[in-house]
């Protein structure tokens, strides 16, 4: 079993705020010791620039980088360190993929799929891309309880659809969508799949040859690892076909003014200096994620999303949005007559703290007709007294609201 209470000693923030119910962890997960003491450490002991210098600490430096995309191949099932892009977060690995391997071999007619669950941060790349092209951007319709209409989904693939582009869990809702069966369904029809993976990274083994995705992107910073670096896997195919997305220092082989040689997957999307005391980090996050059990994590996570799901459906007024029986820790609710940031704000009082608003997915706001949930987001270090925290605290507001 699980110990959050173990795990939760080693991060902290939890000994400067012992009573807080951190419950905001699909917006950002707090960082182990492990992770904060390598960055420290980098800095005070190794920081040098990369594949540039020949001292001592350039090569580290390095080494130290390069050594992360094995680590991280490990966490995922890639089969090789050079599949592994490093990126600045979800949102730049779904750009490059809309830009540099889509928008090529995308025109007019032509379709790309996603689902009405997206974040902004995978519709709008591909709407961009639709709109310079003429392409057209379907939608797959989800029903009242937050799940896929599979039905739909299996119609609208069609020999004009380029580019899948799917959701793994909801950050609004919680739902986790049957990826496997909609990556061979598209696969059937030799269409491409990117998973967004920022919200199942922590929550589950991910294996990206097992699942056969072409492409899964995740933030370092969700799963226990600085801000400002993430991943991109593709398959090797695709990323050697795929033009630089950004041009600069480091993602080249050869430069003059006439014409420049460019670097070979994955360095030539990496232009720049990169995130380098991240990604180090990152491999951190990476080492204390691989110490623990994934099937503890899921079940652990399953039994908080449901206890906070049960404890908050019992309290009058309020209603919790997405009811999806394959669900995480992520429960979003609205209270009547209270708007979600005063649920907020009122929690915030009781040392719970959580996100409110639209949460980057407004047409999931616009299928419910809210202006916006509140949502509690749980991870590994989360316990039962936080659920009851939580709800002890909605049931005083709904209480300071009723009378
Ligand atoms: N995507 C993050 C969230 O859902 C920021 O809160």
């Amino acid at each position: 079993m699980l110990d959050p209470a173990k795990i939760r000693q080693q991060f902290p923030i939890f000994a400067h705020y012992p009573q807080l119910a951190y419950l905001d962890n699909a917006a950002t997960t707090q960082k182990p010791k492990a992770v904060i003491d390598t960055i420290t450490n980098f800095y005070e002991k190794g920081n040098a620039n990369i594949h540039r210098g020949v001292y001592g600490l350039a090569v580290q430096a390095t080494q130290q980088y390069e050594a992360v995309r094995q680590k991280v191949a490990g966490l995922i099932g890639a089969p090789k360190p050079g599949t592994i892009v490093y990126t600045t977060g979800t949102t730049a690995g779904i750009n490059l993929v809309a830009q540099s391997f889509l928008e090529p071999r995308l025109q007019a007619g032509d379709e790309v799929v996603i689902s009405f669950m997206e974040h902004h941060a995978n519709l709008i790349p591909w709407q961009m891309a639709c709109k310079r092209t003429g392409a057209k951007l379907r939608v797959i319709p989800m029903s009242q309880d937050g799940i896929l209409d599979r039905e739909a989904y299996r119609n609208m693939l069609s020999p004009r659809t380029r580019m899948v582009a799917l959701v793994h869990v909801s950050n609004t809702l919680g739902t986790i969508n049957p990826i496997e069966e909609m990556i061979s369904l598209a696969h059937q029809q030799s269409i491409p799949v990117l998973v967004d993976g920022a919200q199942s990274i922590a929550h589950f083994p991910i294996d990206v040859q097992a699942l056969d995705v072409d492409f899964f992107v995740f933030s370092g910073h969700k799963m226990f690892g600085p801000t400002g670096v993430g991943i991109l896997y593709g398959k090797e195919a695709h990323l050697a076909a795929m033009p630089p997305y950004q041009f600069g220092g480091d993602m080249i082989r050869d430069v003059a003014f006439e014409e420049t040689i460019f670097a070979e997957a994955p360095q030539r999307f990496e232009a720049g200096t990169m995130p380098i005391a991240g990604v180090i980090g990152l491999g951190a996050a990476v080492d204390f994620l691989q110490t623990l059990d994934k099937t503890e994590i899921r079940q652990h996570l399953k039994q908080l999303g449901q206890a906070a799901r049960e404890e908050l459906q019992r309290i009058e007024g309020l209603r919790v949005i997405g009811n999806a029986a394959q669900a995480t820790a992520i429960v979003s609710f609205v209270m009547e007559n209270v708007h979600p940031h005063d649920v907020a704000t009122f929690l915030a009082e009781d040392q719970v703290a959580v996100r409110a608003g639209h949460h980057c997915t407004q047409p999931i706001m616009d299928f419910f007709e809210i202006a916006g949930t509140t949502r509690a987001s749980f991870s590994i270090y989360n316990e039962m007294w936080e659920v009851e925290q939580l709800a002890r605290s909605l049931k005083n507001i709904q209480h300071f609201f009723s009378v």
